[in-house]
């Protein structure tokens, strides 16, 4: 009895360490799926909220095979995905890919062949040799498990009928009705593929389809087919999330304001939404970006962003920019869209993951410059791009996240970091990882607090570090949130000049005179742009292992 005893305490510290360690991992990314939603939120199973922080990774051009397996093992792929920092894939598909047997049952290297891309058999043989026999539809189900072995998760989006480039109005596949989209073919489409990933555990949502436009459309065959699509989906695979789109390119979700949608199934409905800088154009490169942030903002907010004020989860499934950082339109666009989605904690999904494709509009081995990986998929494009979303991959409110009372953290959008109090007597206030702030209280007279203590953020003067301090009750510490964005956190000296809180070039908070508030077209403000933002304690600080990214920026090769 004696020694049996002694056994069953040893299993039981086994397995009480066991436990522990466990507890310390890491959160799994597929932990507790199906997801549902909870108000405005996309939760798991335990209520936790999960933050879909998703890129886009393409599979629906001509070859109708996922982008880059000619380059390296889609396994590493994936692998590099996680370590990236984010834990799921929007991954396109034409709906000819579930309901036309010539192309479902094509093998890889035929579609290949057929699209004269036999340059990269080669490539695509020694770097994914059981991927080139296979058909088409299997390539696509050896993808989704791929990252299902590395805890990534999976939208599958129906981005557009016939394999190829997407999206223009007069393409004829942009709305019901038109010559290449048959409302049945499609439905029939979703069915199929809904069904062919029923029980996969990282299929967590199924986007019906993406950016419709085009003359034909119009709202009331809106609610008619996508309603018919959603309960298709939901009926061949009721685990899925169903995400809706909106007209004008995935834009225009405004009228669901006046009129909800009526469907039979309950905390599964989702809402997707699109911005580009060159959704208005080139005015963020010709006029000044203070008035452009604060237009597109409220447009953001008027056409799409007011659902989760309504209580919709809303993923922003494509947004992104030309990542080699010369493209003024773009760079000025993604400094006010990073605080949009920062301020309301938005999923989404970056556009894009692949650095180049096998063929695009007729061009072989084209080059997407909106690529986090470069050409070659060797390496990443721009690492401090990835850097500064990086705080957005993780949430920052949300049921099951924020531990104690909420507070505020002080946004940077150019860095992805945060405004950090104390780190030295001389340099008290710097930027740094928005998780490792103590956080701030924004009092109603406008006083930045930080968070447990009596020390407020002050002027010193014009052109000197801001500095942490007691004595909060003159001009000189109140911040008000000025210019057209109101991106602008303004006070004065005790001169009595207006000074904006700003940034040097070792990260050290500082104040200037405020850049560029109107008018200014030619002028930058984005280093002067803060966000007081919503967020706490939060529980969940490591959804993958992209601290470990931080510290080690992945540069593969
Ligand atoms: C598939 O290919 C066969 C033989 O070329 C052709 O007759 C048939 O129409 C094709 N099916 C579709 C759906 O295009
Ligand atoms: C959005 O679409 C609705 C319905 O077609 C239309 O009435 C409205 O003007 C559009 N709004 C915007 C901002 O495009
Ligand atoms: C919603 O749809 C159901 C089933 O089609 C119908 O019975 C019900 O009247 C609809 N409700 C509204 C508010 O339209
Ligand atoms: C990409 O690969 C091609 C062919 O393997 C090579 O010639 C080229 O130098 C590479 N480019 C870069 C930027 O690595």
């Amino acid at each position: 009895m004696g020694s049996r005893w002694q056994w069953m305490m040893i299993l039981i510290n086994f397995l009480l360490i066991g436990a522990t360690i466990l507890m310390v991992e890491p959160m799994v990314a597929m932990d507790g799926v199906p997801l549902g939603t909870n108000s405005r939120w996309i939760v798991n199973q335990n209520g936790q909220r999960v933050k879909l922080a998703c890129v886009n990774w393409v599979s629906h051009l001509d070859a109708v095979v996922a982008e880059g397996l000619s380059k390296k093992p889609v396994n590493e792929i994936s692998k590099e995905i996680k370590s990236m920092g984010f834990n799921c894939v929007r991954l396109t598909w034409p709906t000819l890919l579930t309901t036309d047997d010539n192309i479902s049952n094509l093998k890889v290297r035929q579609s290949l062949e057929n699209h004269g891309l036999r340059n990269f058999i080669d490539g695509f043989q020694s770097n994914n040799p059981t991927i080139l026999d296979l058909s088409l539809i299997q390539a696509f189900q050896a993808v989704v498990k791929s990252l299902e072995n590395n805890d990534v998760m999976v939208i599958l989006d129906n981005h557009i009928t016939k394999p190829g480039w997407c999206c223009s109005n007069t393409d004829g596949d942009g709305f019901f009705g038109d010559q290449y989209f048959d409302p049945n073919l499609w439905v029939t489409g979703l069915t199929k593929m809904a069904t062919l990933f029923k029980g996969v555990p990282n299929v967590v949502g199924m986007s019906l389809r993406n950016e419709l436009r085009g003359p034909k459309q119009n709202e009331n065959d809106w609610y008619r087919y996508m309603v018919q699509g959603a309960e298709a989906v939901h009926a061949a695979n009721p685990d899925v999330l169903v995400i809706f789109s909106g007209l004008n390119f995935a834009i225009n979700l405004s009228f669901i304001f006046k009129r909800p949608l009526n469907l039979s199934f309950k905390e599964k409905l989702v809402f997707e939404a699109h911005r580009y800088s060159f959704t208005d154009g080139q005015a963020w490169a010709n006029e000044n970006p203070n008035k452009v942030c604060r237009q597109v903002t409220q447009n953001l907010k008027d056409t799409s962003g007011y659902l989760v004020d309504q209580g919709y989860p809303l993923i922003m499934s494509e947004f992104g920019g030309d990542l080699r950082g010369t493209n003024v339109n773009d760079n000025r666009y993604l400094n006010c869209f990073i605080a949009y989605a920062a301020e309301l904690d938005l999923d989404w999904a970056l556009w894009t993951l692949q650095g180049s494709y096998y063929i695009r509009q007729g061009d072989v081995e084209h080059e997407e410059v909106y690529g986090l990986l470069n050409l070659n998929w060797t390496q990443v494009r721009n690492i401090g791009f990835l850097h500064r979303i990086t705080s957005l991959q993780l949430p920052f409110q949300g049921p099951g996240i924020i531990q104690g009372e909420p507070y505020k953290l002080i946004f940077h959008p150019l860095t992805g970091l945060c405004v950090i109090g104390e780190f030295s007597e001389k340099q008290p206030l710097k930027l740094g990882q928005c998780f490792s702030s103590d956080g701030w209280h924004y009092t109603p007279q406008n006083i930045l607090l930080r968070k447990g203590t009596n020390e407020c953020i002050k002027v010193v003067s014009e052109g000197k570090p801001a500095t942490l301090s007691t004595s909060c009750s003159g001009d000189d510490s109140k911040w008000d949130m000025i210019s057209d964005s109101k991106l602008h956190l303004s006070s004065k000296t005790y001169m009595g000049s207006n000074v904006c809180l700003d940034v040097d070039g070792n990260n050290n908070i500082v104040t200037n005179a405020c850049k560029c508030l109107s008018q200014d077209k030619s002028c930058d403000p984005a280093n002067q742009w803060f966000k007081i933002i919503d967020s706490g304690k939060r529980s969940i600080q490591s959804s993958s292992t992209l601290s470990r990214t931080y510290m080690k920026p992945l540069i593969s090769t």
